[in-house]
């Protein structure tokens, strides 16, 4: 089968011939259709974490695909034929505490889609039976591939966030997750405030419904979202530590701001003086769980949120990563087409984009 493997952290990744996986117990072997871009893939195939995938590895957790074989065991209720999402969440134990208190995004035995096992950049992928979740018919495999991590992670994070039809709610960083988180957040019924240094990322904020718009790179974001009473909420999913430190200083007192985005640069700095008088509250939040995708891929069905993708080939991988690192590509998320058709691709003419 064709896959993207990567092979060194300095090295672009390869596209090449590798054997078709093997499905072990309670495992399904599935043929990829679809497969998001997320930024994570690009932080792990470029070694930019504390954490570092062991090499060589296929990335991938947006895959999306059906399902051809069973290893041996429980197929937990999946039959041959169905559709299914491969996300980061690869395999949890099912045993432990954050496991059995619906938290298993925090289990400490979980393996990764893409990062600790093979993902989805491939012909063919294997997950847990357990762990892949149905996409419903009317989920488009295309849509399918971006909210299996874009939206999953955004529809926790606007969950944390607590936001309410009366607070403002910034989203900083309007890329693959935040045109997301955007549509969570307004559908919780709040006020939003969209911050991105990309205009064209701002332009898909506008026809996505945000209130607000601010230019990072031409107007002072704490002061844009201060004028406007504070962000009861801030969800940054931005790449820059700057982002954080803003979104921070943004918030109206007793505001929470939910980190999502990884950026290489690990640090932010936070002010205690300001947090403690301000009662801020400052959380983490990691993707989201099967239960919540299944809820993400309903939302969908039901109409309540629109993808804004461009499809590319697998083989355009490395065109597409320097597309995403520049701000280039033609709409928020980046996803592979796994059957080659000849109209996909980067060139002018060639490039489906379903903004509209
Ligand atoms: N916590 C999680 O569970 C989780 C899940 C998936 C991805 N992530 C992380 O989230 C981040 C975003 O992923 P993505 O795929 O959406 O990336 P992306 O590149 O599509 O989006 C990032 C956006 O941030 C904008 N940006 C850059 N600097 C900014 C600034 N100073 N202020 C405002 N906006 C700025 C960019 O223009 C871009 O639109 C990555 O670090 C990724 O690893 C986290
Ligand atoms: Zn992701
Ligand atoms: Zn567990």
């Amino acid at each position: 089968m064709r896959a993207a493997v990567v092979h060194s952290f300095e090295s672009p990744i390869a596209v090449e011939e590798v054997p078709i996986p093997e499905p072990g117990p309670e495992q399904v072997l599935v043929r990829i259709e679809t497969a998001g871009l997320c930024h994570t893939d690009i932080h792990a195939a470029r070694g930019e974490w504390p954490v570092q995938p062991t090499l060589p590895f296929i990335p991938g957790h947006e895959g999306v695909g059906i399902i051809e074989r069973f290893g041996t065991g429980n197929a937990h209720g999946l039959h041959v034929g169905d559709r299914v999402a491969m996300p980061w969440l690869g395999y949890a134990c099912g045993d432990c505490g954050y496991c059995n208190s619906g938290r298993e995004t925090l289990c400490a035995s979980q393996l990764n889609t893409g990062f600790s096992i093979n993902g989805g950049f491939a012909e063919y992928a294997v997950g847990y039976a357990r762990h892949v979740v149905r996409v419903p018919d009317g989920v488009d495999p295309a849509d399918a591939a971006p909210l299996t991590c874009a939206g999953v992670t955004t529809y926790k994070a606007v969950k944390e966030s607590g936001a309410r039809a009366a607070d403002l709610v910034a989203i900083v960083g309007c890329g693959g997750l935040g045109h997301m988180s955007l549509q969570y957040a307004r559908i919780t019924g709040a006020e939003t405030v969209v911050v991105d240094t990309n205009p064209e990322r701002l332009e898909s904020a506008r026809m996505l419904g945000a209130d607000h718009l601010v230019h990072a790179g031409e107007q002072d974001p704490v002061a844009a979202i201060q004028a406007l009473g504070g962000a009861t909420a801030s969800i940054v999913t931005a790449v820059n530590p700057v982002a954080f430190e803003q979104a921070l200083a943004s918030l109206a007192r007793g505001g929470t701001l939910v980190c999502v985005g990884l950026p290489a640069e690990n640090a932010m700095r936070l002010p205690i003086f300001e947090t403690v008088l301000g009662g801020l509250t400052v959380k983490g939040s990691i993707v989201g769980t099967h239960r919540d995708l299944e809820e993400v891929f309903d939302l969908h069905r039901r109409g309540r949120t629109r993808v804004l993708k461009h499809e590319v080939l697998l083989e355009d991988i490395n065109d597409a990563v320097e597309h995403v690192l520049h701000g280039t590509a033609p709409a928020p998320r980046t996803v592979f087409r796994l059957q080659p058709t000849p109209s996909w691709g980067f060139g002018a003419a060639a490039t489906t984009t379903t903004i509209a």
